[in-house]
Formats: C-alpha cells, structure tokens, sequence
C-alpha cells in the first residue's frame, strides 16, 4: 500500500474510533462507561485542590484519607510537599472512582458522606461534615466532577 492509502486508511479508523467513542459516553452512566465519563483534567485542575483545601473546624481530606483504609483512598503526599505529581494524580483519579457509584451517581459517597445530613448527605462521617449545602462551591465541584464535567 502507497502512503496515500495508508494515510486514508488511519484517518478513516480513527473516525471510527472517535464515532465509537462518542456514542458511547452519551449512553447512560454505567461501571462499563467508566474511564470516558469522568474527565482526568478537571479532576486535576479542580478536584485534587478540594481535598487539599483547609476548611476551616476541619483536617483536610488529604490528612485522613491517605492513611485509613475505605473505599476513599489518596495517594499520600510527598514528604513536605503540597500536591501530587503527574502520575499520583493519575493513581487518584482512579482510586477516587471508588467512592463514586455509576449505577447512581447521585448516591456516591464521595458526595454524600461530607455533605451535611440536612443537606442530603450520609448521617455521619468520621471525618465531619464539610459541606453544609448543596450550594458549596466545593461539593459543586465534586458533583461536577462525578456527572463528567471537562475541563474547558
Ligand atoms: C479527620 C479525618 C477525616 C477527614 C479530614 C476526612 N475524612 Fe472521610 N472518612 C474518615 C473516616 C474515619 C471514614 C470511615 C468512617 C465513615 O465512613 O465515616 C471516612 C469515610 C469517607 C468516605 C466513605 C468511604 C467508603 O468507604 O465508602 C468518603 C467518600 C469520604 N470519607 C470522603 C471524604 C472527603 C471528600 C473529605 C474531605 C472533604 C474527607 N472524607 C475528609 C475520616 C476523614
């Protein structure tokens, strides 16, 4: 096969592959959907500094969350460092997916257990009550994140 046909062919398995790839993350959400519905770049750029973020009466998840053992589990962070490189944020987001529920994204513990009970949220967490509200700009990001926001 001459360059020409090669290139034709590569162009035209990747419309393939794009046409495949398409249809599949507009079907509803399910443990199969996984890796194309949630956005590894907003969970980078949005979701990691939630779990960093100091709220005030609060340990930061990162405190808690890279030493006990649930389903919500972070890469710990390096000895006096302050965030993650490339490939532990990578390991985060898919340990994250663990405390999302596809088959009901509303119902994932990652939003229901720091939201306030009033709120919505699990009756408790042993690491309280981060979010009194719905409206929280940090579990709208959460939220976001689990209903596979991109990164614009
Ligand atoms: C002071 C320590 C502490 C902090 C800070 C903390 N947690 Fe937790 N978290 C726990 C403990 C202990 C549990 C297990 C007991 C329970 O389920 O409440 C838990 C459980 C969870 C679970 C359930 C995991 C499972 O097994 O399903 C999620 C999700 C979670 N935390 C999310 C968060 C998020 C998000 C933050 C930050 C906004 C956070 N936690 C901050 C201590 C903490």
């Amino acid at each position: 096969m001459n360059a020409k046909g090669l290139s034709c062919m590569l162009v035209a398995s990747c419309l393939f592959l794009a046409g495949a790839v398409s249809s599949r993350a507009q079907k509803p959400a399910s443990s199969s959907a996984k890796p194309l519905l949630l956005d590894y770049k907003f969970f980078k750029t949005e979701v990691e500094p939630v779990f960093l973020n100091k709220r005030p009466g609060h340990a930061r998840c990162v405190v808690c969350h890279t030493a006990n053992h649930v389903a919500f589990h972070l890469v710990p962070l390096p000895p006096g460092g302050t965030t993650w490189n490339e490939a532990q944020s990578r390991r985060n987001f898919e340990l994250v997916q663990k405390a999302v529920d596809f088959d009901n994204l509303e119902k994932s513990a990652l939003l229901r257990h720091p939201l306030a009970q009033q709120a919505g949220g699990d009756p408790t967490h042993g690491g309280g009550k981060h979010f009194e509200s719905q409206d929280n700009p940090e579990w709208l990001i959460l939220k976001a994140w689990v209903f596979g926001a991109k990164e614009k």
